[in-house]
């Protein structure tokens, strides 16, 4: 490590303040619309005077978001590529998700490592002590919070397509399965397989209207229960876990997943779907920095676990063929399935 590291990581919330703002501002559609503008042009474009223009363009430009050329500004050619291809609308979303969710509650971080609990959700009102719960008293947040989460999904769940062996599984439950992007997106793909997306009722009313959106209303029901409290419908067999195992104590994941085996028939497989962590313990950088959110917000012990800390709970529930499938792209998601 080089003290010019350094600079990164003590300027590191700056850094996002750049990213949040040239898209907020509407400076990477500007540029994408009209490269090569220079300072005054570009300042004119966006309402903003001189001085914000020239601070704004100097940090898209240090970070390489943009880049300079005799003083005209034009997008980095990955930006421009995603704003082409329409993926930057996934990040947008992403963006939106760190601005107005996380970003807050992040400064309770220390807190929350001396606690070992979610401190920064203090910033949400009410008093359950998980994030879905209080979303519930903040329709706007909550609306935002699952238009996000609809797109870290859609940024993964190609992994998920890819890696979750359906074969001869007739019906899937999709456990918290949100506003039923995975359950979507797996339907499309498997056409003959049935889903139950079941989650907490501000969920299920999007999902309902998602999955009526998408024309897969006779396949895919939902179902609106407590993961935990509630007992899960039967006659499936397959349930997939969907980014949600990242946010309970190993505890609860085992009781999780024990009624998930008690729910299956003989043969039928589990899939845990989210990111993970290397046991190396040095990464990915992904999951190293998204355990900020984890550790201060969603519930008193989320965390990006690493492959082998499933692997272990599904084989002392009992599951067999445990079988690990990373993907192979910029995000540390995968896949773990397991049979009954
Ligand atoms: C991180 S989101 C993942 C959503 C979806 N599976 C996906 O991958 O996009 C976690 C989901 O679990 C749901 N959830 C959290 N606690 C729950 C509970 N006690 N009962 C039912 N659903 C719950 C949330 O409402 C949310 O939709």
């Amino acid at each position: 490590m080089t003290k010019q590291d350094l600079v990164g990581t003590l300027f590191g919330a700056a850094a996002f303040q750049m990213l949040n703002a040239g898209n907020e501002l509407g400076l990477f559609e500007m540029l994408h619309r009209e490269p090569d503008r220079d300072t005054e042009e570009i300042g004119a474009r966006l309402g903003l005077e001189r001085r914000p223009t020239e601070i704004l363009l100097l940090g898209t430009s240090a970070l390489h978001l943009t880049t300079v050329s005799h003083g005209r500004y034009r997008n980095a050619a990955l930006i421009d590529e995603m704003i082409a291809d329409r993926t930057w609308e996934i990040i947008t979303d992403m963006i939106a998700f760190e601005a107005n969710i996380v970003y807050e509650p992040q400064a309770d971080f220390v807190d929350s490592l001396r606690h070992n609990t979610n401190v920064g959700l203090r910033r949400f009102d009410g008093d359950a002590d998980d994030l879905y719960h209080r979303l519930a008293h903040r329709p706007d947040l909550e609306r935002l919070f699952y238009r996000c989460m609809r797109s870290w999904s859609r940024l993964s769940n190609p992994i998920l397509v890819d890696k979750a062996d359906l074969t001869g599984v007739r019906r899937v439950l999709d456990v918290g399965g949100g506003d039923g992007v995975n359950a979507i997106t797996l339907a499309r793909a498997n056409p003959d397989v049935e889903f139950t997306v079941l989650d907490l009722p501000g969920a299920v009313s999007l999902a309902k209207q998602k999955i009526a959106d998408s024309g897969l209303s006779e396949r895919i029901s939902v179902v609106s229960a407590d993961i935990f409290a509630d007992s899960y419908p039967e006659g499936y067999d397959c349930v997939l876990f969907a980014n949600q195992l990242v946010i309970w104590s190993p505890e609860q994941n085992m009781t999780l997943l024990n009624k998930a085996y008690e729910a299956l028939n003989e043969g039928g497989r589990v899939l845990v779907f989210n990111a993970m962590s290397d046991a190396s313990g040095d990464g990915p950088l992904y999951a190293a920095l998204d355990n900020v959110y984890f550790a201060t917000l969603p519930a008193a012990n989320s965390t990006l676990y690493h492959w082998g800390q499933y692997e272990d709970w599904l084989s002392r529930v009992g599951f067999s063929h445990i079988l690990r499938q990373p993907g192979d792209t910029w995000t540390p998601h995968g896949v773990i399935s397991a049979v009954k």
